[in-house]
């Protein structure tokens, strides 16, 4: 018997099956090419691919599993926070489905998927979430950037968040300065591999205030500025990567700084990891490198269950149905603000 997630919070069509805390299938279809045009995702346009995508996903996802309808003992989906439409999408499909074939509902929240991702792993024997330490989690997406106390599974305390972008936002939205294509994340990623990240100088918001806050957007105002000041940068093929690395080297310093700081002053040695921009290549050297000086253990999500994906949804729901914690989702709307719950 099995467990069928769906997650459309954003621009992400996903479908996955789940049996006794093993993915047997996590299905995603990406939107990227329709919203690259608009440099973001455009919510009208996410919905709609949601409707043409999600049965062919969920089909495929069943099919991968080798599991049909009657194998399914549960259903999984992300309930919030996330873009209204798109999540409906999700949401109302799988209340559907649940209300048609008899059988419970798990309204999932998507952060809380993310923070508990690190401690999946195919290789280590043992079930998802049996052994989580406490630990200070770093949450850092498209929408979120979370720092979170957690105590042990499935109990955990938000200590700080950005006040204004996401780090993921402030990737993308610089890499649009830059002229970058959408999602500009990965794109910086790629360029600053060539790149020196001490080329230039950008501001670090935040940094040296005693609290667990991030803000971006003060980072992304100095990229503007220096490239409106120095335009002719732009135009010198040759400097792309040492913007980029430098960018990112700004990120990924606060994000590090602010999250090892939170470790010490709780006295906790375990710093997690997840979201899209855990897949950063410069974040994950970073943090190995400085928590592997510090006596640290350190856990990032493996990079394919990063950025979106239903797997993640599915675990979590699993975990709730196992712990008889249904709460009656047949019944319940979605959640487009619901923070960490
Ligand atoms: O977790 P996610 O798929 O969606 C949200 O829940 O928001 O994260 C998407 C974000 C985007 O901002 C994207 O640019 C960023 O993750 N991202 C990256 C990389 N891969 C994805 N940022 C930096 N480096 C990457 N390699
Ligand atoms: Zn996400």
């Amino acid at each position: 018997m099995c467990l069928l997630a769906l997650e459309t919070s954003c621009d992400e069509t996903s479908a996955a099956v789940i049996r006794n805390n093993t993915i047997l299938s996590n299905v995603v279809s990406s939107q990227i090419e329709v919203h690259s045009e608009y440099g973001g995702v455009v919510p009208e346009l996410a919905t709609r691919e949601h409707l043409k995508n999600f049965k062919s996903v969920a089909s495929e996802a069943l099919t991968k599993a080798s599991c049909d309808i009657d194998d399914i003992m549960a259903v999984g989906a992300t309930r919030g926070p996330g873009l209204p439409p798109a999540l409906m999408v999700g949401w109302k499909a799988a209340q559907a489905l649940a209300y048609s074939i008899n059988k419970p509902l798990i309204g999932v929240n998507h952060v809380t998927a993310h923070l508990y991702s690190p401690w999946f792993s195919e290789t280590l024997n043992r079930k998802y979430l049996d052994n989580v330490e406490p630990n200070i989690s770093l949450i850092v997406s498209g929408g979120h950037t979370v720092l979170v106390k957690v105590n042990g599974s499935l109990n955990h305390e938000i200590i700080g968040q950005t006040k204004d972008d996401a780090a993921g936002e402030c990737f993308d939205k610089t890499a649009k300065i830059l002229g970058l294509s959408y999602p500009g994340g990965p794109e910086i990623d790629r360029l600053a591999k060539r790149g020196n990240p001490k080329a230039y100088d950008f501001a670090r918001p935040m940094l040296n205030q005693e609290n667990d806050d991030f803000s971006f957007s003060g980072l992304k105002t100095s990229v503007k500025y220096f490239l409106e000041k120095n335009s002719s940068i732009l135009f010198q093929d040759d400097k792309l990567p040492d913007l980029c690395a430098s960018i990112q080297a700004a990120i990924v310093e606060v994000l590090l700084k602010k999250t090892v700081r939170a470790s010490r002053r709780t006295n906790l040695k375990c710093i997690t990891i997840s979201g899209g921009v855990a897949r950063n290549s410069y974040l994950r050297s970073e943090f190995n490198r400085e928590c592997a000086n510090r006596g640290i253990e350190l856990k990032i999500t493996m990079p394919d269950m990063c950025t979106d994906n239903a797997a993640m949804i599915g675990l979590l729901a699993n975990l709730m149905h196992e712990k008889g914690d249904l709460s009656n989702s047949l019944n319940e709307d979605i959640e487009p603000n619901w923070c960490i719950n």
